[in-house]
C-alpha cells in the first residue's frame, strides 16, 4: 500500500499515524528567560562550535541573553574575536571564552575541553553546529567528500568523544545538541556528500540519546537539532543578498530550538516561512516509506512518481490542517 493511498483516516496506517495537534508558532514571545530549566539558565555553561556565524553566533547571542557563559569555538579567528567582543557585551568579559579550533582536528578538540574545564569545570550545553556545504555527485570530488565528513560528522565524533566523559561526571544535568538537516532524512538530489554527512549525524546522536539514556545515573541527554531554511553564510553565498522571504533568521531558528530543548524534545524540526511543519512531516513519511514499500530510490523525484507525490501532499495537508 502506498501512503499516499490511504484515504479518510488519520489513524489508519502505520505509514501515517495520528500527528499531535500543531499550533503557530509564535517566535516573539519566546526571548524570556527560564529560570526554572535545569540547565538553560543564568551561571552555566554553553559551548557553541561555528560561532563565528549564521546560525552559531545567533545561538552564542541568545545562550549569553540568558546569562550562561559561553566558550565559543570556529577555525575563522578574527570574525570569531568580533562574536567574543559582542558576547563580552552582553555577559561580561569573565565570562566569554574565545578559542580558535578547527573541529575536524582532535587535538583542537581536546585544547578546547581543557580550556573550558579550566576555567569554569562543567559544561551544561554542548552545540555542535560547525558544518559545510558544498553541491556535487556521488561519484566526484573525494577530497569535498573528506572535508566534509571530516567536519560535519568527524567534528561532532571528535567532540563527543572528548566532552561526554568530562560531563558524565558532572553533577548537575547537562545537554548536547547536534546540528543535523532535514536534507539528512529526506535526502533531496545535489548535495550527496553533505546528506549522507547529515544522516551519519542523525544516526549517531539517536545512538548518542539511547547510550546516555541507558547509562545509570546518566545527567546527560542528547537532541537533534534539524533547522530550516535559515539565512546565514551557509545558504547566501557570501551573505551580500537580503534574506529571502521563505527563510527564517538565525535568531527565529535558534529561539525555536531553544524552546524545544527545554520541552525535552529530541528531534527538533525546525520550520520556515516556506515549509511548516506538515510539510515536513509529510515529506520525512515518504522518505521512510519509500524503503518501506519498496519504491525506488528517491521516488519524490522520480518522473513516474510525481503525480502521486502531488496527491499525497495535497491529502495529507488537507487531512492535518
Ligand atoms: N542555514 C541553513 O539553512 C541550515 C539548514 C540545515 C542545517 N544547517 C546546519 O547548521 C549549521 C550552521 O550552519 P550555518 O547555516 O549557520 O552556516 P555558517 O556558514 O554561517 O556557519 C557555520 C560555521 O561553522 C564554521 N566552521 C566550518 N568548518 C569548521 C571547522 N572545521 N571547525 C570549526 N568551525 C568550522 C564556519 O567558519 C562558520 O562560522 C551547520 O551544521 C549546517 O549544516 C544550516
Amino acid at each position: 500500500m502506498l501512503p499516499g493511498s490511504n484515504h479518510g483516516s488519520r489513524n489508519g496506517s502505520p505509514l501515517r499515524p495520528g500527528f499531535g495537534a500543531t499550533t503557530s508558532y509564535q517566535v516573539d514571545s519566546l526571548s524570556v528567560a527560564d529560570e526554572l530549566h535545569p540547565v538553560i539558565h543564568a551561571g552555566r555553561v554553553a559551548v557553541v562550535t561555528g560561532a563565528a556565524s549564521g546560525i552559531g553566533k545567533a545561538a552564542a547571542i541568545e545562550f549569553a541573553k540568558l546569562g550562561l557563559k559561553l566558550a565559543i569555538a570556529d577555525v575563522e579567528g578574527d570574525k570569531l574575536a568580533q562574536v567574543g567582543k559582542e558576547l563580552m557585551h552582553i555577559v561580561g568579559e569573565p565570562n566569554v571564552l574565545v578559542v580558535r579550533t578547527d573541529v575536524s582536528k582532535l587535538e583542537e578538540v581536546v585544547s578546547l575541553r581543557d580550556k573550558v574545564y579550566e576555567a569554569w569545570g562543567e559544561v551544561a550545553v554542548l552545540l555542535n553546529n560547525a558544518g559545510i556545504g558544498a553541491k556535487g555527485t556521488s561519484w566526484a570530488g573525494i577530497d569535498n567528500w573528506h572535508k566534509i565528513f571530516d567536519v560535519n560528522l568527524f567534528g561532532i565524533v571528535n567532540v563527543q568523544q572528548t566532552f561526554v566523559p568530562s560531563m558524565l561526571h558532572q553533577e548537575n544535568p547537562s545537554l548536547i545538541i547536534n546540528t543535523g538537516s532535514k536534507q539528512g532524512i529526506t535526502n533531496p538530489p545535489g548535495n550527496a556528500a553533505y546528506n549522507a554527512s547529515k544522516a551519519a549525524v542523525k544516526s549517531l546522536t539517536e545512538g548518542l540519546a539511547y547510550e546516555l539514556r541507558e547509562r545509570p545515573d546518566s545527567n546527560v541527554t542528547a537532541h537533534l537539532f534539524i533547522p530550516g531554511w535559515t539565512f546565514t553564510g551557509l545558504t547566501a553565498a557570501g551573505g551580500n543578498t537580503p534574506k529571502p522571504a521563505g527563510a527564517w533568521t538565525a535568531e527565529e531558528t535558534v529561539l525555536y530550538m531553544i524552546d524545544k530543548v527545554r520541552s525535552g524534545d529530541f528531534y527538533i524540526v525546525v520550520p520556515d516561512n516556506e515549509t511548516k511543519r506538515e510539510v515536513d512531516q509529510l515529506r520525512i513519511m515518504w522518505a521512510a516509506a519509500d524503503v518501506a514499500e519498496g519504491r525506488p530510490a528517491l521516488s519524490r523525484w522520480h518522473k513516474n512518481y510525481k503525480a502521486l507525490f502531488e496527491e499525497y501532499m495535497r491529502e495529507g495537508l488537507a487531512q492535518l490542517e
